[in-house]
């Protein structure tokens, strides 16, 4: 960690209550502008019109910045949702999730984890053994922010990804994601998988495992997704994770390994 001089820049973009787009990036003084104007760009190249478009700049101040090894990544090759949703819950039982818990986690993403049923503003927090839901709010959850690529690691990555197959720029921004998860203290592992109807890819990451993809987590059209974040049953801080998750200001420094898609029972074997 080192001080620094940075900015977080944040754009959110909605119509109506509807959340559309939302991305961020910290970035030197001398590069807020034309960091804001790229921001704005990509909410306003979305097919669908925003009709409010907002844009946040705050000094990080004197805060350190964690600087992180990006999680290694593999993409599971299963050609079915019943398929890839099994290895999930295999690979986040690995991982310290027991069996119910990671059942009750994919039963909410694919039924809408909100009070409502529907979509929520942020991820749940689960106990790992229990399954218990610990965000005190249903419907917004916790939203991990104040995340970016360095832009050494920016460039690497992006070659690194798209020679293991990846080109879409959400796993980029979703790889960064879980990395600055990861390390949240009391963390055992996560669960995504989008809300978007038309991308049907998802991850179970873990510290151990890495971020472990898989092409169809949800059928295409469906709009049920979300995240959720398993943390240890016992010594749990919930404040201290999240303050960590909303706060503290992470860089992702360095690229872990991309692999070529693995046939998911060779993966758990090697995991073992
Ligand atoms: N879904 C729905 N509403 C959202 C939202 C989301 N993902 N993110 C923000 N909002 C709305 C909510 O109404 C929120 O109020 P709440 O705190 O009561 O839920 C309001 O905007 C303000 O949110 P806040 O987080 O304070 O805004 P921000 O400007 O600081 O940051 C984001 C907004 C979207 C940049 C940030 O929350 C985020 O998600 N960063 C990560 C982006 C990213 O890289 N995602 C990768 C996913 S693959
Ligand atoms: P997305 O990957 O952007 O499609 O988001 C999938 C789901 O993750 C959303 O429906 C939210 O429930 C949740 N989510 C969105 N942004 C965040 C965030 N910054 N941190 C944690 N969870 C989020």
């Amino acid at each position: 960690m080192e001080p620094n001089t940075l900015y977080s820049v944040r754009m959110r973009a909605s119509a109506g209550a509807r959340h559309l787009s939302g991305a961020e990036r910290i970035v030197p003084a001398v590069r807020v502008d034309e960091t804001v104007n790229e921001l704005v760009s990509r909410a306003l190249e979305k097919g669908c019109r925003p009709d409010r478009l907002t844009v946040a700049v705050d000094a990080l101040g004197p805060r350190p910045v964690w600087k992180l090894t990006s999680l290694d990544v593999v993409t599971l090759d299963v050609p079915d949702i019943p398929g890839s949703r099994l290895a999930a819950s295999r690979i986040l039982e690995r991982a310290g999730v027991t069996g119910d818990a990671a059942k009750i986690a994919i039963n909410l993403l694919a039924n809408g984890p909100s009070a409502s049923g529907g979509t929520m503003r942020g991820a749940m927090i689960l106990d790992a053994v229990t399954g218990e839901r610990l965000e005190t709010d249903r419907e917004r959850g916790v939203r991990a922010s104040r995340f970016d690529w360095s832009d050494e690691a920016s460039v690497k990555i992006i070659s690194a990804l798209s020679d293991a197959g990846l080109t879409h720029f959400r796993t980029r921004e979703a790889l960064a994601l879980a990395t600055k998860v990861s390390h949240a203290p009391g963390i055992v592992a996560e669960l995504c998988w989008s809300d978007d109807p038309d991308y049907t890819a998802g991850y179970v990451s873990s510290p151990a495992m890495g971020y472990v993809r898989f092409p169809f987590l949800k059928q295409k059209g469906d709009k049920h997704g979300g995240r959720a974040f398993f943390v240890r049953h016992d010594g749990f801080q919930r404040e201290v994770f999240i303050k960590y998750l909303q706060e503290e200001p992470v860089l992702v420094a360095y690229i872990g390994r991309c692999s070529r898609p693995t046939d998911p029972d060779e993966f758990l074997g090697r995991i073992r």
